[in-house]
């Protein structure tokens, strides 16, 4: 074990009571013990490249060649990724794709290259494979974005997964993001990032990694293009990532490197080439279309660990309404349950759960419910019963359900990657809709088993079915809670048919956007965490989950006022917005912190509910491009170095600038803007980009920009819909797309479109596609915004 496992699992434990302590050293023991029995030990190994390539098979999209010691495929696919698969890999099965492998485009052909080499030249991108197996991808222009050396892989002589190696270089100005959510980012230094979901037990800073999402994901961002690759296996491994130096000129740039080292699993990859637009919509297009929250779902929620029981919810729910601030979801954690039971009630505390939640539906509030995975291993807790009947447990080589331990106790786990158990564990929310839920919260599903030492995760040796192929837990284990939110996803869709599930979970994998979002854990509470928080969120949104947020406040630990309200402040411009009161912390409710932070924190709250409809309509453009709702500032200008390199501010959509404060004593800040006029939408001071800019940041509010001609939807004093119109350039038309949104169901909203022009002195608002002259009068009131026009600081 390592230091860093050590410290984990103290931390995981140390809180514990003598019994769960005795309970996580046996289950080390028993992990140990499972491992040693189960996994083969790796003996002999052969070293293998390709060798020379021999000859080739030109088929639909690409072709297959052959070389000396073995074959690899390309294809470029309709949506334009291109697919390669090295010693017989090919695109499915993957837990990563959206149902089908998208068919290959019959314009793309294998055509021979220089050098004895082969190439496949598609619409958007050129794949050139030379003699050797060097893979190289260009823009349809010839500019390099990634050239992959020929693959090493090692086979265990007497059978099983290969370990394999992949070294890339890519452009010495270019930049790594993605791989899925890292505390340390948006943009990924140098350093070596592990690809194996972790608890980091207790709460993380910029410095924990792994956490609890990884993903083989890169987004790599340089002046000539933006790609996403994505190694397609579920293995443990780790990227080593070397960022590039450019020689000022002199011609000898150093290429950056990502250099990919995994334990097993096929030898394949998908690339995506384009604008950061393009390529998240072909990644949506691969992995599926991000679920559509419910509009509740974007309002603000409540979650403390640690709640009383009903009276405590009503408490809550009580001071929001009392101090007048907007509340739309409670989370209950693992105390409702009884015993930390999943699927139970603590009756005694929560006597008429249904009833309570009814009561607070009619007040607009939801409650979320905590689900975690681990069973109570005991006979006579129905679930567990109910799962051993069907066999639903992760067993030993032996066979023997595995034990775990978890808040419950000793635990046995579902086996999410067998069909038959994610519809079991789906039906199960019958039970949490009946108490009157609205709203899952996946918890502990990395897996996290507390262990005394090694690991908080099941043995490696576990089995699963793995949707019929079977294999072990190092395989099943990153997409484990990736295949648990399908079964809630699916299991609510067949139980509530017209309801969009609302599910977000902790861990996942490539493709979790297709079920729910994700949080980002258990951050700690400070300034580092804040800004953890945020590169989290960004990190996500680029590897195609746009739904998620931080628990402001922090996990751990009672926040300063002032840290409160700008977490706070920040939360309310992503896209999960949840306060959050840790077990041995405060409650973390606006009114604790005094007079002035409820100020504040009310303007914070009022603002996102005024926000709705625009939240609304990023998430069904989302669902309909895979475009993140919290993208980095350089997302529309990918090519201006200056933004890339800027970790401390966001785009919410096309239309806002987010700059958060994200350390203390702060009243006015720098904020990087792409191109374009920009206005402080409180002062209307108008700011023209690129370039850097000072401006006010009072404890009130955080600098929120509006791009001039954005159209931003938003609700009306009446609760309507309303267009805030910022006045564009003088010369420049503007406009933007709305999507009035019924709050749930399945109705597709059509799509509005408004122009924003000048006509004479004054602003002009239309709306496309309908009327005399293809416009009309927007049917919302219009308020435009900007005309006075000063000019703020440069
Ligand atoms: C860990 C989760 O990350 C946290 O949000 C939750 O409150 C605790 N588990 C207890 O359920």
């Amino acid at each position: 074990m390592d230091g860093r496992d050590l410290v984990r699992s103290i931390k995981a434990v140390g809180s514990a009571g003598a019994g769960q302590r005795l309970r996580t050293v046996r289950a080390a023991w028993r992990r140990r013990r499972a491992d040693a029995a189960g996994l083969p030990p790796r003996g002999a190994e052969r070293a293998r490249v390709p060798g020379p390539v021999r000859s080739a098979e030109p088929g639909p999209g690409g072709g297959l060649l052959r070389f000396d010691r073995t074959v690899l495929r390309v294809t470029v696919a309709v949506n334009g990724a291109v697919f390669w698969g090295w010693d017989g890999a090919e695109a499915e099965p993957s837990y990563a794709l959206a149902g089908r492998c998208p068919e290959p485009d019959p314009r793309a052909v294998l055509e021979p290259d220089k050098d004895g080499g082969w190439r496949v030249v598609a619409e958007r991108v050129t794949v050139v494979v030379s003699r050797h197996g060097e893979v190289e991808v260009l823009t349809p222009g010839g500019v390099g974005l990634r050239r992959d050396l020929p693959p090493r892989w090692w086979e265990p002589v007497g059978g099983g997964p290969a370990r394999w190696m992949q070294r890339s270089e890519v452009a010495a100005d270019a930049r790594f993001f993605g791989l899925g959510g890292r505390a340390s980012g948006p943009r990924l230094r140098n350093g070596t990032y592990r690809l194996w979901n972790t608890d980091p037990g207790g709460s993380f800073g910029p410095d924990d990694d792994p956490l609890y999402i990884t993903m083989p994901v890169q987004m790599v961002v340089a002046d000539a293009a933006t790609h996403l690759v994505f190694h397609d296996t579920s293995w443990d491994g780790a990227v080593t990532l070397r960022e590039g130096e450019e020689g000022a000129g002199s011609g000898h740039d150093r290429a950056g490197t990502s250099e990919l080292r995994m334990e097993g699993g096929p030898l394949r990859c998908w690339v995506m080439v384009g604008t950061p637009a393009r390529v998240l919509l072909t990644w949506a297009s691969l992995t599926g279309a991000p679920a559509l929250p419910p509009a509740w779902a974007l309002g603000h929620h409540h979650a403390r660990w640690g709640l009383g029981g009903e009276q405590d919810v009503r408490r809550i729910v009580s001071g929001y309404l009392d101090h007048d601030l907007p509340l739309d979801a409670v989370h209950l954690g693992i105390d409702h349950y009884d015993g930390h039971r999943v699927f139970t009630v603590d009756h005694d505390r929560f006597p008429k759960l249904p009833q309570l939640a009814e009561e607070l539906r009619r007040d607009g509030v939801r409650l979320v419910s905590i689900v975690d995975p681990a069973v109570e291993a005991a006979v006579g807790n129905e679930v567990h019963d109910s799962g051993v009947a069907l066999g639903a447990f992760v067993r030993d080589a032996s066979g023997r359900p595995v034990e775990g331990v978890a808040r419950s106790g000793e635990a046995v786990f579902p086996d999410f990657t067998d069909a038959r158990v994610r519809a079991w564990w789906g039906a199960l929310y019958e039970e949490r809709l009946a108490q009157g839920f609205a709203g899952f919260w996946h918890d502990m599903n990395e897996p996290t088993s507390f262990a005394a030492f090694g690991e908080p995760t099941l043995p490696r040796s576990a089995r699963h079915d793995l949707d019929g192929r079977g294999g072990d837990h190092r395989e099943a284990h990153n997409v484990y809670a990736l295949c648990m939110a399908r079964a809630a996803y699916e299991g609510l869709r067949e139980l509530s048919p017209r309801e969009r599930p609302f599910v977000f979970s902790r861990s996942g994998w490539a493709g979790l956007q297709r079920y729910g979002g994700t949080w980002s854990g258990d951050v700690a509470t400070g300034w580092p965490g804040l800004r953890a928080s945020l590169s989290l969120v960004l990190g996500l949104g680029l590897c195609g989950v746009p739904y998620s947020g931080p628990d402001a406040g922090g996990f751990d630990g009672s926040p300063s006022p002032e840290l409160y309200l700008r977490w706070l402040q920040l939360g309310a411009h992503l896209p999960l917005f949840r306060t959050y009161a840790g077990a041995r912390a405060g409650r973390g409710e606006p009114w604790e912190f005094g007079p002035k932070v409820l100020e504040h924190a009310r303007g914070a709250l009022v603002e996102r509910r005024r926000l709705l409809p625009y939240f609304m309509t990023l998430a069904h453009l989302a669902r309909r491009t895979g475009a993140p709702y919290v993208r980095p500032v350089w997302w529309g200008a990918p090519e201006d170095r200056g933004l890339r390199d800027c970790e401390d501010a966001f785009l919410l959509g096309d239309c806002l600038l987010v700059a958060p404060v994200l350390g203390p004593g702060v009243d006015r800040r720098a904020v990087q803007l792409p191109r374009g006029l920009w206005y402080d939408t409180v002062t209307e001071q108008v700011y023209e980009g690129p370039g850097q800019v000072l401006v006010e940041a009072p404890l009130s509010r955080v600098p929120v920009l509006a791009r001039a001609g954005a159209v931003v939807p938003v609700r009306g004093q009446d609760g309507g819909l309303e267009l805030e119109v910022w006045a564009p350039a003088r010369g420049r038309t503007g406009g933007g797309l709305v999507v009035p949104d019924a709050g749930d169901g399945w109705d597709e909203p059509e799509i509005e479109r408004y122009v924003a022009r000048w006509e004479g002195g004054r602003v002009v608002v239309e709306r496309e596609g309908e009327g005399e002259g293809g416009v009309s009068e927007p049917p919302h009131p219009v308020r435009i915004r900007g005309l006075s026009g000063t000019r703020g600081q440069m």
